[in-house]
């Protein structure tokens, strides 16, 4: 078992464990009695994820003589919203919870985020321990206390931070995600060993095989080299004011990909089209070493991830779209950006993202495939 400690800061008095180990559902009870100790449990899921792992998780808080209701949505980003967490909320006032009940969030980033939302505003806040099931959550979406839903005029507008308790990843619940969302979460570890360690980059280049046939052993060893980066990251920066912006690298570009793309890509797809994009930018703006877009783009397509834009979709209207970005600033629209594979670009001090000019990202994407 592997327990990656992510120490206490200003927004997050208390210590955590985020717990990597292969089979460790079957604790998951012993693990919500440690670390969130309370009267009542609400076990919050989507169907999907019920259908394969809610029992699995009952019986083991069952097994701890915990007292949980289990609260089912349905799956998917479209559930991620102010109803469907007042519909939560209202549920959980019906049934009786308390100030001394806690959440247990068992899903991917869609119930991460919204249970931890729950947990955040129920009776001005209860405990939440974080239990991940698709790759993209377990090495990004459960760490760092981020909880919010969607909203008409964008993705994540309303939330606030509320750090778990504790968050247990179990690679084994990876076997029956598809291989479309498990390539998605592929690309944030891709990024991950982008801006911070250039052996783990190539550790995930050589073991690409094993990981998309998902051998559990070689995944618990990616969940756990990927958790330790972001977390390095969130203790840093717990509230996303300064460092935790390399974390943003291939965002950018992304998040205006998947916009223009009105979501059809996964997240990682757009991301990895992003990462892409965004080395193409360093390197013509002189911050990234030649070649590292040529290396990302033949690693991202090894992963199955997409290494061109879809077609007909116009430059002009993904750099209108980094403009609507909520990470953007007045001016030019600043990146995240890597200097070469495992480095983010030499900037100086207090300096964590780059204004690039238009014409710079303009060129870039014209690199990706895009029309002029
Ligand atoms: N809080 C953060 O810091 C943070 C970071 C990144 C992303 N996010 C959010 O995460 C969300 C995306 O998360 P996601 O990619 O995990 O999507 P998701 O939660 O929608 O899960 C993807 C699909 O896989 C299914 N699923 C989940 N686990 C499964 C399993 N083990 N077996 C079979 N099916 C399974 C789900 O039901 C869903 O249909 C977005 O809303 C995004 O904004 C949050
Ligand atoms: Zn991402």
């Amino acid at each position: 078992m592997t327990r990656i400690r992510i120490d206490p800061t200003p927004a997050q008095p208390a210590s955590y464990d985020v717990i990597v180990e292969a089979g460790s559902l079957t604790r998951l009870g012993d693990i919500v009695q440690q670390t969130a100790p309370a009267h009542r449990y609400a076990l919050i899921t989507d169907r999907n994820v019920a259908a394969h792992w809610k029992d699995p998780a009952l019986s083991s808080l069952a097994a701890a003589k915990l007292q949980v209701e289990c609260f089912e949505i349905e799956p998917g980003e479209t559930s991620k919203t102010r109803e469907t967490w007042a519909a939560l909320s209202d549920r959980m006032v019906m049934s009786g919870f308390g100030r001394d009940s806690a959440v247990i969030a068992l899903g991917g980033g869609v119930i991460g985020d919204l249970a931890g939302f729950v947990a955040a505003t129920y009776m001005r806040g209860v405990p939440v321990v974080q239990v991940p099931t698709t790759l993209l959550s377990m090495i990004d979406a459960s760490v760092g206390g981020k909880t919010g839903v969607d909203v008409p005029a964008g993705k994540n507008l309303i939330g606030a931070f509320h750090q778990p308790s504790a968050v247990l990843a179990d690679p084994e619940t990876l076997v029956t995600l598809s291989d479309f969302e498990l390539r998605g979460g592929m690309a944030e570890a891709l990024k991950h060993g982008a801006i911070a360690d250039a052996g783990y980059f190539d550790w995930l280049v050589d073991s690409s095989r094993a990981l998309l046939q998902k051998e559990t052993a070689t995944l618990t060893d990616l969940v756990i080299g990927s958790v330790r980066i972001k977390a390095g990251y969130v203790a840093l920066d717990p509230t996303e004011s300064g460092p935790r912006a390399a974390l943003n690298f291939g965002h950018t570009l992304g998040h205006a990909i998947e916009r223009a793309t009105a979501y059809t890509l996964h997240h990682g797809q757009a991301v990895a089209l992003g990462m892409v994009g965004e080395a193409t930018v360093g390197e013509i703006a002189g911050l990234t070493v030649a070649d590292t877009s040529v290396r990302l783009s033949s690693v991202v397509g090894l992963f199955g991830l997409p290494t061109v834009l879809p077609a007909a979709l116009p430059a002009q209207q993904i750099i209108e779209l980094t403009r609507h970005d909520k990470k953007a600033r007045q001016g030019a629209v600043r990146y995240a950006l890597i200097g070469r594979i495992g480095e983010l670009a030499p900037g100086h001090a207090g300096q964590w993202t780059w204004p690039i000019d238009d014409r710079v990202v303009m060129q870039a994407l014209h690199s990706l495939g895009a029309p002029l």
